[in-house]
């Protein structure tokens, strides 16, 4: 490149991503957020997500934890012409922020991203994905494949200069009951917040909470904004319809919530808003949302929702050919009336802010039971090398892509190890966010948590029947010859596990096809299997002390070994 001026040098970067640089950075200190020139910055937001198909049935709800969740998306900003035909209705509601909750990494968004962009317009991105897509509240895991699912679409979308922030999940912890996933949350902002500082992104780290009453909704923001500044998020987003029509700071509870995050050391915001339980919406609350008390507290919110939903939310309607006509609503109109009327003080300036507080985390009671010990960091790296070296008995593939079959068929697998006298356990790949006890294969993709518990039986009972599953299982073609061995190779794999178990992850592939269960899928004797125990035997010689930081000994790793048996 030497001899290029530095105008054509950036022609040339413009012309390779084909992304102009309109907005400046957002940055935040302490508690607020700040543009370039230290003034504040206020979102003023909409969510701008078409609805998903709901997961109606009983059984596709019971796999959200009983909750009913969009099973099904649509990538809002892969198609440019719907872009094209919202954007300056966006622009004539006043937003700078939209909220985007499900993108498809394989498509293309550089026309959106960039037209939001010259629009004034930052995306606040939902990392995660419906069903298998995001921590499960009721089996809560952090685990490889999500966190290459996230870093995928964050490898695709840092090219961006709009991207406000990365929001690892969306109301994941919805009562006292599963508070227990919060531990798993926090593992996930601390790991994508230190995977963005490792590839110099600035982007932020949000979580978006359900509301609830006042002791949930304080101890939960105060959850994922306690203790040292990399494992604390950086925006934490109340999603609230708690004021309805025409309300105020008092009997809407927004005064209440205001005090009750008054000492939250992060940028806080509304990540939904707008109640329609009261119609017509007024939108009143705007007026209250950028002006003290609250803006001493909250940075903005993001209007629920552009886009119309089977429950009533949404502004506007489409029609004509392809759905390209817009039709806004007076909900509409007043909440743009409201939008442009805000004048949000700036204060403080970035200059007068307070530097970073740290806060205690909530203290575990019979209602609020996270624990404040996190589970470590997904290590691919480790759970292949035990998938490829050490386990006997595998998942089809075909299987493997049936998230459901995987959960009913581990479910089944645990039991049957529970109820033999094999000594085996599913502790291993379990975890306990109230405990704070982590198995060494926690982390793992669901299919490789099935290969060990598969692994598990067949070497309490090594005949090839044990190894079946009714057709969903098969024997691998390099497996080790004896439980011994098997212990052996897990020992060595497990050795590569970093003391503490926490760093910062590595990139994802660049291909999102190939980022997760497929290497649970029984794909044997790759070369990726070789690579993987020429690292396992370099590894050996760490030693066996970093087993120990989860408290388990080795006999919990495959306790069918022969020693068990004999
Ligand atoms: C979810 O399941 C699908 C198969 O239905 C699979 O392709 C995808 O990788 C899974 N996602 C995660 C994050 O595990
Ligand atoms: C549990 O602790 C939270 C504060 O972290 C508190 O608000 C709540 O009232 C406590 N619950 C019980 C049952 O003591
Ligand atoms: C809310 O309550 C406070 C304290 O009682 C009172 O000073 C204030 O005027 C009330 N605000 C509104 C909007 O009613
Ligand atoms: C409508 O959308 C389809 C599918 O994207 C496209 O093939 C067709 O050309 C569109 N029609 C118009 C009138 O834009
Ligand atoms: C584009 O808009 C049409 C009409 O509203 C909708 O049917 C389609 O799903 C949208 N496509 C995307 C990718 O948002
Ligand atoms: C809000 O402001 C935008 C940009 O200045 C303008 O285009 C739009 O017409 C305004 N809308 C209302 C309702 O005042
Ligand atoms: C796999 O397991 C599921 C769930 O137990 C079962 O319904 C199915 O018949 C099994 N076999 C295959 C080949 O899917």
């Amino acid at each position: 490149m030497r001899g290029l001026s530095a105008l054509t040098w950036s022609a040339a970067v413009l012309a390779i991503t084909g992304v102009t640089q309109a907005l400046p950075r957002i940055s935040r200190q302490g508690k607020y957020l700040f543009d370039p020139s230290g003034n504040r910055f206020y979102i003023k937001g909409v969510a701008y997500q078409p609805q998903g198909q709901l997961a109606e049935t009983s059984a596709a709800n019971a796999e959200n934890g009983g909750f009913p969740e969009p099973s099904s998306y649509v990538d809002p900003l892969s198609s440019s012409a719907n872009c094209t035909r919202d954007i300056p209705y966006l622009k004539q509601l006043g937003v700078n922020a939209v909220r985007v909750y499900s993108v498809n990494p394989t498509l293309n968004h550089d026309a959106c991203m960039s037209a939001l962009d010259s629009a004034g317009i930052y995306v606040m991105l939902d990392v995660s994905l419906p069903l298998n897509g995001s921590i499960d509240r009721s089996s809560p895991s952090w685990s490889t494949n999500l966190l290459n699912e996230y870093t995928t679409t964050i490898n695709i979308f840092n090219k961006y200069n709009n991207v406000l922030a990365y929001n690892i999940a969306n109301e994941v912890v919805t009562t006292n009951a599963n508070t227990v996933a919060a531990p798993y949350v926090k593992a996930a902002a601390r790991d994508i917040k230190a995977y963005l500082k490792g590839i110099g992104a600035a982007a932020l780290v949000g979580y978006s909470a359900t509301d609830g009453d006042a002791a949930f909704r304080n101890s939960m923001a105060h959850y994922m904004t306690c203790g040292a500044d990399d494992v604390s998020v950086d925006i934490y987003g109340l999603n609230n319809y708690e004021w309805c029509g025409d309300q105020n700071l008092n009997n809407s509870n927004w005064g209440a919530i205001t005090a009750g995050f008054s000492d939250i050391p992060v940028a806080t915001y509304m990540s939904e808003y707008g109640c329609i339980f009261s119609p017509p919406r007024l939108w009143t609350e705007v007026a209250a949302l950028y002006s003290a008390p609250v803006s001493n507290v909250f940075s903005g919110g993001v209007a629920f929702s552009y886009f119309p939903t089977s429950d009533g939310y949404g502004m506007v309607t489409f029609s004509g050919t392809n759905g390209s006509t817009v039709q806004t609503s007076a909900d509409f109109t007043r909440l743009a009336t409201q939008y442009n009327a805000t004048s949000p003080p700036n204060s403080p300036t970035k200059s007068a802010a307070p530097a970073s507080a740290t806060i205690a985390c909530p203290t575990q009671n019979s209602t609020w039971l996270a624990s404040n010990t996190l589970p470590p960091t997904p290590n691919e790296a480790v759970c292949n090398c035990v998938n490829d070296n050490a386990f006997a008995c595998r998942v089809r593939p075909a299987t493997a892509n049936r998230p459901v079959i995987l959960g009913s068929l581990l479910d089944y697998t645990c039991s049957l190890l529970g109820s033999s006298n094999s000594g085996a356990s599913c502790s291993t790949i379990g975890g306990n966010g109230a405990t704070g006890q982590y198995g060494v294969l926690s982390y793992c993709s669901p299919a490789i948590k099935l290969n060990y518990a598969f692994s598990a039986y067949y070497e309490f009972s090594p005949i090839p029947q044990s190894c079946d599953f009714s057709s969903n299982a098969t024997l691998s073609a390099n497996r080790p010859n004896t439980a011994q061995d098997a212990q052996t190779a897990a020992q060595s794999c497990l050795a590569q596990e970093p003391a503490g178990g926490v760093f910062t992850p590595r990139p994802a592939s660049s291909s999102p096809a190939s980022s997760n269960t497929a290497s649970g899928a029984g794909a044997s004797g790759s070369g990726s299997a070789q690579s993987s125990r020429a690292a396992a035997g370099r590894a050996a010689e760490v030693g066996r002390s970093s087993l120990l930081w989860a408290g388990l000994g080795l006999m919990g790793l495959l306790g069918g070994g022969a020693a068990v048996l004999a």
